[in-house]
């Protein structure tokens, strides 16, 4: 039911993996994944900003061998990119949480699993200290310690907080498409499916039968509801009243690094590391939350500029290895990588992942030997040149 290698080999950059995916999944669940918020006007900057920086290449420079590492606190990754939190990631691949981590130990780079995920997080952190853990806070504090003290226990060594949801974002797009959480069973639904067989039959009813029932397993230390039914209310608890007060708390309780993400403004960087943030992801939730919110390159700058000695890092709108090194030259310590890893998981399981994360860092290392770089330490803002708006860049 997955693609096969050829057709695998078929996909030649990240973009060609959202067309794969658009024809593979239920139009439900494209639309959820592909989908921004309202206007989607962060969702289209996330992308053009990228266009308004241009390389200044050196010549002549010896990269017959060009180094793509990075150390983060003593460890290294092979590429400075990693993998994005992205929720209910088992439903759009089958396994998907744990294909995607698996593919992105081996590749030796990052992977953030979501916290609104239907895989046990004690399933996954077991594949390899590279999968880092993103919660969603709970309303309570109660709730907050028990799910702090869960996933210290399952193992991980790395906390992502996302502090960017204080409600719920207005995702028109959903319910346009006949998307929710639970999903609610209806005609549609199951129209939806008959017409993507490959999915249906290779992720959904696979699942079903291996694992039965899936469910939101980790927004809490307890389980909660499943994906699909006609009844149950998720519980999205409120989280609008939630400060830095919580925030120095889970400090106090998580003995590992832990990170901020969905920042956009410096003086909220400098809060959280100053509230003890081990590091910064500069994001606008891949224009999922607030429509509108500025996209992180264009702010990128100003938060390194606040957080000296901190890592900052990046993601929203990377598609290409010549976004991540501008990203990386204008100060990101590395970059996250959302919904193509989502696509390539759906279409091709871990061997999809994998060439995805393959073509990436094939990509960023071309494009570095061209601009002259063989370290990522060698990025620096005199690589990139900002455009003047209205000079007539194009683009494809
Ligand atoms: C989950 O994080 C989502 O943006 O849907």
């Amino acid at each position: 039911m997955l693609y096969s290698k050829r057709e695998l080999n078929s996909l030649l950059c990240l973009d060609d993996f959202e067309r794969a995916a658009r024809g593979y999944l239920p139009r439900s669940l494209f639309a959820y994944v592909s989908g921004g918020v309202e206007t989607n006007a962060s969702l289209a900057q996330n992308r053009a900003v990228f266009q308004e920086f241009g390389f200044v290449p050196r010549v002549m420079r010896d990269v017959s061998s060009v180094n793509t590492e990075i150390d983060l606190w003593g460890d290294t990754y092979k590429m400075p990119f990693g993998i994005a939190p992205m929720g209910l990631s088992a439903l759009t691949a089958y396994d998907g949480d744990c294909a995607l981590a698996r593919a992105a130990c081996n590749a030796g780079i990052p992977m953030i699993m979501s916290g609104s995920s239907l895989t046990r997080m004690e399933e996954v952190s077991g594949i390899g200290p590279n999968v880092w853990f993103q919660a969603y806070l709970p309303g309570t504090l109660e709730q907050i310690e028990a799910l702090v003290e869960r996933v210290q226990r399952a193992g991980f060594q790395k906390l992502v907080i996302t502090v960017d949801t204080p409600v719920a974002a207005n995702r028109e797009n959903n319910i346009r498409a006949g998307f929710s959480t639970p999903l609610r069973p209806s005609v549609g639904l199951a129209l939806d499916g008959i017409l993507h067989p490959r999915w249906t039959l290779g992720t959904f009813l696979r699942t079903l039968l291996a694992k039965g029932m899936p469910h939101f397993e980790n927004n809490y230390a307890t389980r909660g509801a499943p994906i699909l039914s006609r009844h149950v209310l998720r519980d999205l608890s409120d989280r609008s009243h939630l400060n830095w007060d919580y925030f120095r708390r889970i400090r106090e309780l998580w003995h590992g690094r832990l990170i901020v993400k969905g920042v956009l403004s410096a003086a909220d960087a400098r809060y959280a590391v100053d509230a003890g943030a081990d590091a910064i992801i500069v994001s606008n939730h891949g224009g999922r939350q607030l429509d509108g919110s500025l996209a992180p390159l264009r702010v990128l700058p100003s938060i390194v500029a606040a957080c000296p000695g901190v890592p900052v890092m990046m993601d929203s709108g990377v598609r290409r290895g010549t976004d991540v090194v501008k990203a990386l030259a204008l100060g990101a310590h590395c970059v996250f990588v959302g919904r193509p890893f989502a696509y390539a998981a759906a279409v091709g399981g871990e061997g999809g992942v994998a060439r995805a994360i393959d073509l990436l860092g094939v990509e960023l290392r071309r494009n570095l030997a061209m601009l002259g770089i063989t370290r990522i330490d060698g990025l620096d803002d005199a690589c990139v040149q900002a455009i003047t708006p209205g000079s007539g860049w194009v683009s494809r």
